[in-house]
């Protein structure tokens, strides 16, 4: 048999010389050589070894071997590889692009991909259209503070933080749509849930209902978890990843209401910080934190939805709850075991003078919500979707707390490079 791939580990003995050789889908297995034929060889080396598969039990791995008859060195790989067996986190991430080539890294790299495979699937059986929207942009949908801005020609426009509006736009013509982008938000925040980029799955539909969208996000997260654990049995297991966190799955998602959050929260006197740092009991109108979500979810083996925020925590766009003013039709996905926010969705405000309103209370100019404003006056109808980042939905799959690990190349407030 004939292998190509790179040198992940070498034994030199004095007869023999091991060889992991690591293919180029990070998959591992044994090789042995006479120790002169691989006097140059060193770690990260690119080669191809043709020689004679044998099932040997003392060989890492599955237990084969590779008794090597023939060596083609494609370069030898500089003596000063970076890398070496234990790394403290802040050596990886600066040589990413050579981390990449890890166990940890390739299995989570595979992990990501079916995640990915498998999202776009469920929307593709259930004949959702998938789009793609612009990244540059010209307005706000989260908020001014984590724009990032660009010289646009002379002029203003930023990097998209949600494709929302635009997947709003769609909506009149393609029905159900979707799309998987990257998201920008200059997060200043140094957090293990934030990054500046973030790979952002968004849908919308008209027609829908809260519960409709409920039921979506559910059907879609659950889909894609049972999947991907059978396809990535053997990521997860290198990973030591215990499925049987996800045996409740199949079990309905919790549903919370903000109000029954906030009681449970105030009953366990839970504190939050005001902005001069002084603690106090948390109420009806707090926003939830990370903290909070984790006191309400630490527990749970079952994703849980929050319905109902109070309208002032939520973006302009969010749909006022007509039966209960000052909230909204709104909700939040929580992972469980305290992972937090997975995802943010709701009916979106569908009547012009009323989003016009809150555009301008929220302080956004409305010559550049023109277009968008266009969509409540010609034809509006009732719609609403969601989304969600897939790092969070990775992290807790994964069971990391650094939010870094579950991307190949991270950014954060203080990481562009590599
Ligand atoms: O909650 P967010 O800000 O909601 C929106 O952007 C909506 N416009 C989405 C929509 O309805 N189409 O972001 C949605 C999700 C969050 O729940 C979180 O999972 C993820 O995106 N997210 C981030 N992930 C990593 N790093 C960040 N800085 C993130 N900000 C949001
Ligand atoms: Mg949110």
């Amino acid at each position: 048999m004939t292998l190509r791939g790179w040198v992940y580990r070498i034994r030199k003995q004095k007869g023999n010389t091991f060889v992991l050789l690591r293919d180029d889908r990070g998959s591992i297995i044994q090789c042995v050589f006479p120790s002169s034929k691989l006097e140059d060889l060193t770690r990260e080396s690119s080669v191809q070894i043709s020689g004679i598969l044998k099932q040997d039990s003392r060989a890492p791995e599955e237990g084969f071997e590779v008794t090597g008859t023939d060596l083609t060195i494609f370069q030898v790989s500089e003596k000063d590889y970076p890398l070496g067996e234990y790394q403290s986190a802040e050596l990886l991430l600066d040589n990413r692009h050579l981390a990449l080539r890890t166990r940890k890294m390739v299995e989570i790299a595979k992990i990501r991909a079916s995640i990915f495979k498998f999202l776009r699937q469920w929307f593709s059986e259930k004949e959702w259209m998938e789009i793609t929207p612009p990244l540059i942009v010209k307005g706000s949908v989260e908020g001014g503070s984590t724009l990032f801005k660009l010289n646009y020609f002379g002029d203003v426009a930023f990097l998209s933080q949600s494709a929302q509006l635009y997947l709003e736009a769609m909506i009149f013509s393609l029905g159900p749509v979707w799309s998987l982008t990257s998201s920008f938000r200059a997060e200043r925040s140094r957090t293990v849930r934030h990054l500046a980029e973030f790979s952002h799955l968004e849908c919308e539909s008209p027609w829908v209902s809260l519960e409709d969208l409920l039921e979506i996000q559910e059907g879609l997260v659950r889909y894609t978890i049972d999947k991907t654990i059978n396809e990535r049995g053997e990521s997860l297991k290198f990973l030591k990843i215990d499925t049987s966190r996800f045996t409740d799955l199949r079990q309905p998602f919790h549903k919370i209401t903000y109000d029954q959050a906030i009681e449970k929260l105030k009953s366990l006197d839970f504190q939050i910080a005001e902005p001069d740092g002084k603690l106090r009991t948390i109420r009806w109108g707090d926003d939830l934190n990370i903290d909070s979500e984790r006191e309400l979810t630490g527990k749970m083996m079952t994703p849980s939805f929050i319905t109902g925020y109070p309208i002032e925590v939520k973006p302009f766009y969010v749909k006022e709850n007509p039966d209960r003013s000052g909230t909204s039709l709104t909700f939040d996905l929580l992972g469980p075991q305290g992972y937090g926010e997975l995802s943010s969705g709701g009916m979106r405000e569908d009547n012009l003078e009323t989003l016009s309103t809150r555009i301008k209370q929220a302080g956004l100019d409305p010559i550049d919500y023109k277009w968008y404003l266009d969509l409540r006056k010609y034809g509006s109808v009732e719609h609403g979707g969601f989304g969600m980042g897939i790092e969070r939905l990775l992290r807790w799959f994964i069971g990391i707390e650094d939010i870094k690990e579950s991307v190949l190349f991270p950014r954060t407030m203080s990481r562009v490079n590599p």
